[in-house]
């Protein structure tokens, strides 16, 4: 590296913003240079700004400390300098998809967490170890937006993040349909149990949206580029339940499988193993060792005890056994801050690097 990218974190305030300059400090490749957030934090140092509301289990990062926090509405000034950012605000979809494009045409590239562009057609959203090449759709991306460098691509659903990527080694028998039950962590709404008490020993069976981005997403994922847009496939159909529970950290997902043609267990287990994603995907500086890992044992994975495999990078997937309806059932769990928001999204960042659609400014 000629030297680090600049990024910045616009709504560094938040859970996955604070996970984002955590995960930056110390990154071979990537230094935060700025950060931003709501006009009711700006003008205060990232210090003082998170007093109170710290919701990491590491320090925050003494470079980051004394960063003035810029207003989400002074983008020109935060945008002047950086070669890239990441996104992670709470604001109403029509705004924010205006303000991601608004960004974009300032020529910064927005590595976003969220929703608002992922139904976008011109728009890459990426696991970078199952769909690399969707980043070849932002030449027509930066026709449309009439920019030379500056382009949105987006991570999928957290929720997805679990059960897609197992799903992902199996797509060559032919997925028929797919019966998935989502078990979500708090921190997945922004949330502990200091700010969220009435989840302690709960259960809330609705997480507003999530189904349908459950559903719909992984149909983009596994589309293909046609002209000037990713065309979703159009099977195999997914039926979704969402529901938030009393953990922290690990959105869990028991899915129900059904095939064209059926494999053996053995044949599966082996497709996981094996499996380590798009070579273009190898050895970036967030990757980890294992991108899907399973366990035999039958309690596990667990959230408490797994969802910090491979830096919370890994995928870990179990109980995997005959169903009575369905051709096979299994378990599968994945960090919803790591690899389901901002870890994530700084991995599709160095995809991105590697290939050549984020440059130097
Ligand atoms: N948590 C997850 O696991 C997860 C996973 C995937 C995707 N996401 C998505 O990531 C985004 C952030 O989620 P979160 O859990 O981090 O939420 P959060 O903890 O509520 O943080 C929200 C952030 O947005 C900022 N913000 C609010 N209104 C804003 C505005 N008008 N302009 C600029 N910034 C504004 C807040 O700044 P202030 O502090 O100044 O209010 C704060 O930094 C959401 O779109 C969410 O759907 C979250």
């Amino acid at each position: 590296m000629e030297r680090k990218f600049k990024v910045g974190v616009i709504g560094a305030t938040g859970y996955v913003g604070q996970r984002f300059v955590t995960l930056l400090d110390q990154h071979p490749w990537f230094i935060c240079a700025k950060v931003a957030a709501s006009p009711r934090s700006a003008g205060q140092s990232y210090e003082q700004a998170v007093s109170g509301r710290w919701k990491i289990d590491r320090e925050i990062p003494d470079m980051i400390k004394k960063l003035i926090v810029y207003s989400s509405l002074d983008l020109e000034a935060f945008c002047d300098g950086l070669d890239f950012v990441f996104c992670a605000v709470d604001m109403p979809k029509d705004q924010l998809r205006k303000f991601e494009e608004d960004i974009a045409r300032l020529e910064v590239p927005v590595v976003s967490n969220n929703s608002a562009h992922r139904g976008t057609v011109d728009v890459p959203m990426i696991i970078p170890e199952v769909n690399p090449s969707h980043a070849a759709i932002i030449d027509a991306q930066r026709r449309r937006l009439g920019t030379q460098r500056g382009f949105i691509a987006v991570k999928p659903n957290c929720s997805i993040q679990s059960y897609v990527p197992a799903l992902a080694p199996l797509y060559h028998f032919g997925i028929d349909k797919v019966s998935v039950c989502t078990y979500q962590a708090i921190s997945g709404a922004g949330k502990t149990f200091e700010d969220w008490p009435e989840m302690i020993g709960n259960l809330i069976p609705y997480i507003g949206g999530e189904e349908e981005k459950s559903e719909k997403e992984p149909l983009k994922i596994w589309g293909n580029i046609v002209g000037d847009a990713i065309e979703p496939v159009n099977s195999p159909v997914i039926s979704a339940q969402c529901y938030r529970v009393a953990v922290q950290e690990g959105h869990t997902a028991a899915v129900s499988v059904s095939f064209k043609n059926k494999p053996t267990i053995e044949q599966m287990k082996e497709a996981w193993a094996s499996y380590q994603g798009e070579e273009i995907a190898h050895g970036l500086p967030s990757s980890p060792e294992h991108f899907l890992q399973y366990f035999e044992e039958d309690n596990r994975p667990q959230a408490a005890l797994d969802a910090n495999l491979g830096g919370g990078m890994s995928i870990s997937i179990g109980r995997l056994r005959e169903d009575n309806i369905f051709d096979y059932k299994f378990t599968c769990l994945s960090h919803n801050t790591l690899r389901g928001a901002a870890g994530g999204a700084v991995l599709t960042a160095e995809l991105l690097v590697k290939s050549g659609y984020i440059t130097y400014r």
